[in-house]
């Protein structure tokens, strides 16, 4: 079976869109593939976090993929820094990996632009450690957005060197794999394109109903359509977007033909789509909670993931320090 490794960074709650943009698919992926998920808390020290921080995001994200029904029986969810293997590997990758080609990438020069007093070596060394959390499973698939591609092409760029420098077929180049059909972008209810953590329009899997609502209320509309069947200005098509997600079909058929007839009254609909939205978040909500109260079993979970991982990791580095000329 295809091996698959996902990371994501501990930056805090999940909300819709990362639900329908990736943690809806991955439930359904670790169907199809041998799907490992883990938390790059080591990754995230590259923003200097604090401790607290760093422990109660960890937690949090863990509780909220077992909530979106990721079964850790099937696809271990671990914490990177528990699997230790990946250090190493990260420290061989570094020692061929160029200044040059790694200041070129661009988020590191983003992140370079947007904290000036903090470009540490760890940022630049960012696509290493990543291509060593996928290297070190010799994973086969990585889901990942359009704005990783670059630090996917650098996985593959060390995979290929690592095999010409010792002259080797060892590791394979990871793919990116790209959720088709079944992903949507969410867009944002303040008429973004798109819902996210830093564009502070976020509904979260863990808000509450009034949270919820207080949000939906306040999307942005306009003074609706002037014409029959008008096509829908950005913010009236971002409602739309998320009700076809969250609500069922008669609903939605419902609005759309209050906008075609002109007859809309967006108080009503957003007053549904609260609610729809309510109804889809609270199993989920409930769960989290559940979850993140049941610390023994958090730990079991995490404890189970580390040790496939650092399984997995070990037989890799057993066979990379005799390639590159170490004690096995
Ligand atoms: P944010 O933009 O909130 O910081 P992240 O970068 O943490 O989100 O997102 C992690 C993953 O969640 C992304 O790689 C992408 O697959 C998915 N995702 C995030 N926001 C959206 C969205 N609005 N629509 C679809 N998918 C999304
Ligand atoms: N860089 C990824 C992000 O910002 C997170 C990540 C770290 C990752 N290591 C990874 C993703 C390995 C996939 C595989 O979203």
């Amino acid at each position: 079976m295809e091996k698959v490794i996902s990371g994501i960074r501990p930056t805090g709650n999940l909300h819709l869109g990362n639900y329908f943009g990736a943690v809806k698919s991955f439930v359904k992926m670790q169907e199809e593939y041998n799907c490992m998920f883990f938390i790059a808390d080591w990754h995230s020290l590259t923003t200097h976090p604090t401790p607290e921080n760093i422990r109660r995001s960890a937690r949090t994200i863990m509780s909220e993929y077992l909530a979106c029904g990721i079964d850790p029986e099937k696809a271990p969810i671990y914490v990177q820094s528990d699997v230790k293997e990946v250090l190493e590997l990260y420290l061989y990758l570094n020692m061929n990996a160029y200044l040059g080609e790694l200041e070129r990438v661009t988020s590191f020069k983003e992140k370079a632009r947007t904290q000036p007093d903090n470009v540490n070596a760890g940022l630049l060394t960012y696509p290493t450690l990543m291509a060593a959390d996928i290297l070190v499973h010799k994973a086969d698939k990585v889901p990942v957005g359009k704005d990783q591609e670059q630090n996917m092409e650098m996985a593959r760029l060390f995979a290929r060197r690592f095999n010409r420098i010792y002259g080797v077929e060892y590791f394979k180049e990871p793919q990116s794999y790209h959720f088709t059909k079944e992903a949507v972008k969410v867009p944002g209810l303040d008429g973004s394109g798109k819902m996210g953590k830093s564009e502070g329009n976020a509904i979260y899997l863990c808000d509450d109903e009034a949270t919820i609502k207080k949000k939906v209320m306040r999307a942005v509309t306009d003074a609706g359509p002037t014409m029959l069947n008008q096509e829908k200005p950005e913010p009236i098509r971002n409602l739309f977007t998320i009700m076809e997600l969250v609500s069922d079909k008669q609903t939605y058929d419902y609005f759309n033909d209050q906008y075609n007839n002109m007859a809309i009254r967006y108080g009503d609909m957003k007053k549904q789509l609260a609610a729809d939205i309510n109804a889809f978040c609270a199993p989920i909500r409930e769960r989290i909670w559940q979850y993140q109260s049941d610390d023994a079993y958090l730990l079991q979970v995490a404890q189970m993931g580390a040790e496939r991982a650092r399984e997995s990791a070990a037989k890799t580095l057993k066979e990379v320090r005799e390639i590159i000329g170490f004690r096995a």
